[in-house]
């Protein structure tokens, strides 16, 4: 993990509002796939999933990602008190096991077909609430408070640091002091992306993610896999924000 103690030289824009085309474009082509073949386009190591396998891949994830991370996630609360907010929940693989831990789950998705499919195999777990939302805020979530929040590969396919920086902004929104939000960002640098590319997004170096998560409040408290398709970040609300 790298410290996130030194200080952070970039551009960032911050409050610069998402492109409605580029949000249009993303929604668009995250239907297709899901139409096409959504637990491919969510996990591409296989091209045909079982359910068993699908969810219990998820399972793995969330073991490796957050159950093995229970300190930071829940900081002394218990798990089935807790409140966790996904963001890109895709056909419910995590959303599932999310629910599996925690008390409540909400989750949204830019996709309605990936939102269908996920109520649909998420029929038997009342406790997960699934959302299509706008593609670049939580409004749809209204004002609910969430201990942890996570996103799993969703932001390494957004093109667009605004779009990436306003969910950032209203995780910070949802989230309880002190709450974590624990999510991925595109590091390496070295991919040939497009703004107008749905499916490799934006790279971010590591004072890029510092600032983002400074700009509006976050402590990046840790950092990992810098210059890696898979960034991870460890964003802290303050317990007594300004
Ligand atoms: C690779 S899938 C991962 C799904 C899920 N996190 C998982 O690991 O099973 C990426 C998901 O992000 C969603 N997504 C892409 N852009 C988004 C956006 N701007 N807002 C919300 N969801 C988005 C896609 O619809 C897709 O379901």
């Amino acid at each position: 993990m790298t410290s996130s103690e030194d200080s952070p030289e970039t551009n960032l824009p911050v409050s610069t509002p998402p492109d409605p085309l580029l949000v249009e474009k993303m929604r668009r082509e995250w239907d297709e796939r899901a139409k096409e073949n959504a637990r491919y386009y969510v996990a591409t190591a296989r091209s045909e999933w079982s359910d068993d396998e699908y969810f219990e891949s998820g399972r793995q994830n969330v073991y490796h990602e957050i159950l093995t991370d229970m300190g930071n996630v829940c900081r002394g609360k218990d798990p089935g008190d807790m409140t966790v907010l996904e963001i890109g929940c895709g056909s419910g693989r995590i959303t599932r096991a999310l629910s599996e831990v925690f008390g409540q789950v909400y989750a949204v998705d830019i996709s309605g077909e990936m939102v269908r499919q996920a109520k649909e195999a998420l029929r038997d777990k009342p406790n997960a609430h699934i959302f299509q939302n706008s593609g670049s805020d939580l409004r749809v979530l209204g004002e609910i408070q969430a201990d942890f929040a996570f996103s799993y590969i969703v932001f390494q396919h957004i093109p667009s640091r605004e779009v990436i920086q306003s969910y950032v902004n209203e995780v910070y929104r949802l989230l309880r002091p002190g709450g974590l939000f624990k999510f991925q960002v595109q590091g390496d640098a070295s991919l040939k992306t497009a703004p107008e590319d749905t499916w490799l997004g934006v790279p971010f170096s590591d004072d890029d993610a510092v600032a983002m998560g400074r700009a509006c409040g976050f402590e990046p408290r840790h950092r990992h896999g810098a210059g890696t398709q898979y960034f991870w970040l460890w964003f802290f609300k303050p317990q007594n924000p300004a």
